[in-house]
């Protein structure tokens, strides 16, 4: 009797360390790698819109946000809810250990993200001036600020600007929650 319940609480623990989306743990990481690769391509395609503004074009520029805002909140808490730290992965153990931070991180990401893609202009040709950081920007968004917890304040900032601080989501998680070469 006692080996039963011993038996049904190890299949238990074992049924819960594994994807329950049916993926391998080589195909988990190699989904959320591909995933992260998305986001790249996508933060380039905007990162060389700002630098290049002629080259702005508002379908590209929004797509391209709305493809990060897609891979990040849930989705990216989905990608490493069931495999952490593991061998071909640059994903470190702390992630399973501090799970709420790292769906903040998540989260702060999806919002930004959204931020970038509502401040896109519709404007024909090149980017408009208004979606260029603006004077004083800059000093409220220093690696050390905090971060804007409301709406009115993200609506209030530049497109350029909200970028910056995406950009910056990305290097808090990963300094935490990846490995270095
Ligand atoms: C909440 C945490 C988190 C956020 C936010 C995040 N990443 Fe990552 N990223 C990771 C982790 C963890 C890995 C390592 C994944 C692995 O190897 O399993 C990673 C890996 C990567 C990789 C390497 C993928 C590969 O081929 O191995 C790239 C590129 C990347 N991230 C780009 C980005 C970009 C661009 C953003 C922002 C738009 C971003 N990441 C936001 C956690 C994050």
């Amino acid at each position: 009797m006692r080996s039963g319940v011993f038996i049904s609480a190890f299949a238990a623990v074992i049924l819960f360390a594994f994807p329950s989306t049916g993926q391998s743990i080589n195909e988990v990481v190699a989904q959320r790698q591909q995933d992260m690769k998305a986001m790249a391509a996508a933060a380039k395609t905007i990162s060389t819109m700002f630098k290049s503004p002629d080259t702005y074009s508002p379908t590209a520029f929004r797509d391209a946000a709305e493809a990060i805002k897609r891979y990040s909140g849930t989705r990216l808490v989905a990608d490493f809810a069931t495999v952490t730290a593991v061998k071909g992965s640059e994903a470190n153990e702390l992630i399973a250990a501090e799970r709420e931070r790292f769906a903040q991180l998540s989260n702060d990401l999806e919002r930004y993200a959204e931020g970038v893609a509502d401040a896109a202009s519709d404007s024909p040709g090149s980017m408009p001036d208004e979606m260029r950081m603006r004077v004083g920007e800059q000093v409220s968004g220093g690696p050390l600020a905090k971060r804007p917890r409301n709406e009115s304040n993200r609506a209030a900032m530049s497109a350029e600007h909200t970028f910056h601080m995406m950009l910056e989501t990305c290097t808090s998680c990963h300094a935490r929650y990846r490995l270095r070469d």
